[in-house]
């Protein structure tokens, strides 16, 4: 089933302590939509997280996570041990993991495949570079992350999979695709879903947008039939601001 998310990748901001003071702001947030809630810590503060919000309706989801099961793989972290923290989502695939650490499609296939095997849902991101899209080859270059990836699955894994469109020219740098832009590329998604995999699929599919999402924009990105929520960066890391855009549903 097609959902409304809204999730707050805090990325690699937040200790301990901070941490605790923002989920405790966010615990004080009201919510009046019907958007599904998540926040991605950073990995050594999941545990901490997840018990801090046990009794809300707040996700705790992790960031990234390695492909092996265990074994000799310095400083990764397994899906399994995800799970053993509490964590039942994992982001795979954002374009700063694929940029400075040099995931590939290829690995990427490897870790979806470890997360699905153990019961992890995915929120899957991809997304096209600004001279993509100046040279009009955005939607070519999201097909081929969504194919390569993803595309050797069964058509039933699908329903652990969330799809997360974020244009890397709009991360961080307070230039948001406008919300035709979105609409045209989610669209354009699930037009690929439903030529490989048919209707089912493509109209059950949650596609986020990802990028400069503020509490000032999101509500016409939301307005938007394809636009199923937003991946939120560094809006997410002010409770205020990050229910602003929950509530723009
Ligand atoms: P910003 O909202 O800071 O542009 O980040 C988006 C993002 O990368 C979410 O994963």
């Amino acid at each position: 089933m097609r959902k409304n998310i809204v999730a707050g990748n805090w990325k690699m901001n937040n200790d301990l302590p901070q941490t605790e003071a923002l989920i405790t702001d966010l615990l004080k947030q009201t919510k009046t939509s019907n958007a599904e809630v998540m926040i991605a810590p950073t990995a050594v503060n999941l545990y901490q997280a997840f018990n801090a919000t046990r009794a809300s309706n707040i996700e705790v989801i992790a960031q990234n996570m390695h492909f092996a099961d265990n074994g000799a793989y310095t400083g990764e972290i397994s899906a399994a041990m995800l799970k053993s923290v509490g964590v039942n989502t994992v982001i795979l695939g954002h374009s700063e993991r694929r940029a400075y650490f040099n995931e590939t499609d290829e690995l990427l296939a490897k870790k979806v495949d470890a997360a699905l095997k153990n019961d992890l849902r995915v929120i899957f991101c991809f997304g096209e570079e600004l001279a993509d899209r100046k040279a009009g080859n955005e939607e070519k270059v999201v097909e081929s992350q969504i194919k390569n990836a993803l595309f050797h699955l069964e058509a039933s894994a699908f329903k652990n999979i969330v799809l997360a469109y974020e244009p890397v020219w709009a991360i961080g740098t307070g230039e948001t695709a406008s919300p035709e832009q979105a609409q045209d590329m989610h669209k354009y998604i699930r037009k690929t879903l439903n030529n490989k995999y048919g209707s089912q699929v493509a109209n059950d599919m949650t596609i986020l947008y990802g990028g400069s999402v503020k509490p000032n924009n999101a509500k016409e990105i939301f307005s938007k039939p394809d636009v199923d929520g937003g991946l939120i960066g560094g809006a997410a890391l002010n409770a205020e601001d990050f229910y602003a855009i929950i509530n723009a549903f």
